[in-house]
């Protein structure tokens, strides 16, 4: 099986109901992506910072995989498929993707600020962090996502799975933040690379590469057809 490497970003869930970061004019769910996603926010306001995302995990409970998530899920059938994303709900998992490496970590974990290697699952039954909660090393629990400025393990496997990708993807993402936006320029040279947004970001120019505009939901499924019937071993 040919080995497709996907890469995700918040467009890919938008038709799920969850708002992306750059289409809200730098407010996340209405509160400043600074106030709630970086250490100095945190240091600032650190209630805050959990309560959001106590809301953000909550949220998840009301949303769904779409169609995208799911055309990605169906073509394990034909190829073998690692999705990184950076996105931190479980929308590829709960669509049945088997793959998945989260770059920008995971709204369902959690970690101790002063114990980052050691990642919990959250509580189904009592899934709010509080100020006072504490990981079973001692030290306050946050959720388990980068933020601004901190650094992002994953990016060592992603880069490796991508210099091993017989083909590549990127579905709704900016593109802009880094290291993830990165990941493009590790694909084979001969790797066909093709790009689906509702407004297509910028990527340098390069042999084999081909844009899809539209949404997620309706473009996936063409591509992965083409996929299937050009490239299926
Ligand atoms: P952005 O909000 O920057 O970009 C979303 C992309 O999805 C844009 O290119 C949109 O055009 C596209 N889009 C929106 N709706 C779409 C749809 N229905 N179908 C297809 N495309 C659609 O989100 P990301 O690129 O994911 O990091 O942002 C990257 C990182 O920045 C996030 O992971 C987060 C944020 O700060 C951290 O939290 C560390």
């Amino acid at each position: 099986m040919k080995k497709l490497v996907v890469l995700t970003g918040a467009g890919v869930s938008a038709e799920s109901g969850i708002q992306t970061f750059r289409d809200s004019d730098g407010l996340w769910e209405g509160h400043d992506v600074m106030q709630v996603a970086s250490p100095e926010g945190w240091q600032k306001n650190p209630a805050l910072v959990l309560d959001f995302y106590n809301q953000r995990r909550k949220n998840l409970l009301s949303v769904k995989p779409n169609k995208a998530h799911k055309t990605l899920a169906a073509l394990e059938a034909h190829f073998e498929v690692v999705i990184i994303t950076q996105n931190i709900d479980n929308l590829h998992e709960l669509g049945g993707s088997t793959n998945v490496l989260h770059l920008h970590g995971e709204l369902l974990k959690i970690r101790g600020v002063e114990h980052p290697n050691h990642i919990y699952d959250s509580d189904p039954q009592n899934p709010d962090i509080l100020l006072g909660d504490l990981c079973p090393n001692g030290s306050q629990l946050r959720p388990h996502i980068v933020w601004f400025g901190e650094a992002v393990p994953m990016i060592e496997p992603a880069i490796e799975v991508v210099e091993t990708a017989d083909l590549f993807m990127v579905v709704g993402t900016s593109l802009v933040v880094y290291p993830a936006a990165g990941l493009v320029e590790y694909t084979p040279k001969n790797t066909p690379k093709f790009i689906i947004d509702k407004s297509v970001p910028y990527v340098s120019p390069q042999q084999n590469l081909y844009f899809y505009e539209g949404k997620a939901t309706e473009m996936l499924p063409q591509v992965a057809e083409e996929l299937i019937s050009k490239y299926k071993n």
